[in-house]
């Protein structure tokens, strides 16, 4: 069969998965504060339907699985899924999106099952900051959390996300880039974009990666791009002048990356979506349910990438909000 291309010539190598909608956290640019209507435990697939359609994706081309959420730690069982996706031949790098409030207890038996990388988000280190964004005061947890990934450093790198909000990031900036340069994190700053449930999103409250870069070089000098990375990376990367530490901006309005997008998503209910914007999914529930075969279930990905969007339309009037929220499409 062909490698997994869209239409465009994009080789799409990369699927985050979302194990599940839920989530312990209610940031205000993702959810309301009284939750979503969660998806039914029927609806969602089960670890083995879900290695399943993974076992088939890695077998046509895609090399990097990514879980995410809602925060997937709170389903249970993900290190003994961790270990099953593991046994994908051809399974380059697993990775996992998480809040991170439940590392402390989890980050032992994550590396033992085999997990790669780590990426949590962190909006601020300022304890009544962080409660007001993400609507729990649970600041401590998230940091007894990284603390606790220290001691495996076979889960590497560590990233940090934080969404930069005007207003709200700027005073902060300078306080993660200390803190990640001594604790070797890579720090990144994602712009925000309009997929929080309750569309409170607007162009004035964005801080650009460009913004939050000059207030570095202020304390730090000229920052050092890295430029050895993968074109697909969500992330521009840089280092210190002293080669200290490595921070990235994810700029996804200002200086959209769709031209390199290798990625597709999948959704706890079994929905493969080609865009983080998409309006319009692929059922491979269905598909998996019915009965079909793995030639059929290839074959469904393979239309479906081919088809893949061109770009989001942010900040322009063909601009469609995604059919679903953050929470439940995984970031
Ligand atoms: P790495 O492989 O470690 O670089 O991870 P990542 O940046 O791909 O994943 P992560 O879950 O840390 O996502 C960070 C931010 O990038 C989130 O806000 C995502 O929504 C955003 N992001 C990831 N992929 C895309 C994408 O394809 N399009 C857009 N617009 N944003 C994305
Ligand atoms: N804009 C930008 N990033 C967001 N995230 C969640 N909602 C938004 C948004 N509206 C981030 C989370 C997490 C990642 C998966 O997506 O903070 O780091
Ligand atoms: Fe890829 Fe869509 Fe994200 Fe653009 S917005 S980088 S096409 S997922």
């Amino acid at each position: 069969m062909e490698p997994l291309a869209d239409s465009y010539g994009r080789r799409i190598k990369s699927m985050r998965i979302s194990i599940t909608d839920k989530c312990n956290f209610r940031c205000a640019y993702c959810m309301p504060a009284e939750g979503l209507p969660w998806l039914k435990k029927s609806e969602i697939l089960s670890y083995e339907e879900l290695e399943h359609i993974a076992r088939v994706a890695v077998s046509i081309g895609i090399e990097q699985i990514r879980l995410t959420g809602g925060e997937p730690l709170v389903r249970r069982d993900v290190p003994e899924f961790v270990r099953q996706l593991r046994q994908i031949e051809g399974l380059r790098s697993l990775s996992l999106t998480t809040n991170g409030i439940l590392l402390k207890q989890q980050a032992k038996v994550l590396a033992e099952a085999g997990l790669s990388r780590i990426n949590v988000s962190l909006d601020s280190l300022v304890r009544e900051k962080f409660a007001q964004l993400t609507r729990r005061d649970q600041l401590e947890r998230v940091l007894e959390g990284l603390a606790e990934l220290e001691k495996y450093p076979s889960i590497y790198p560590v990233k940090i996300n934080a969404v930069a909000i005007r207003g709200y990031s700027e005073e902060d900036v300078l306080d993660f880039v200390r803190f990640a340069r001594n604790k070797a994190y890579v720090m990144r700053w994602i712009e925000f974009m309009p997929l929080d449930a309750d569309q409170i999103w607007c162009k004035e409250d964005i801080l650009t990666g460009g913004e939050i870069k000059a207030i570095i070089e202020t304390q730090y000098g000229p920052l050092v791009p890295i430029t050895t990375g993968d074109p697909s990376e969500t992330a521009r990367r840089y280092t210190f002048s002293d080669g200290v530490g490595e921070v990235g901006f994810i700029n996804p309005v200002s200086e959209p990356f769709c031209a390199h997008c290798d990625r597709i998503r999948l959704t706890a209910d079994g929905q493969l979506r080609t865009c983080l914007f998409a309006t319009e999914e692929t059922d491979l529930r269905a598909v998996l349910r019915g009965g079909k075969s793995d030639e059929e279930l290839a074959a469904t990905i393979h239309q479906a990438v081919w088809h893949k969007e061109l770009k989001h339309y942010i900040g322009d009037k063909r601009f469609r909000r995604a059919n679903r929220s953050m929470s439940m499409i995984g970031g």
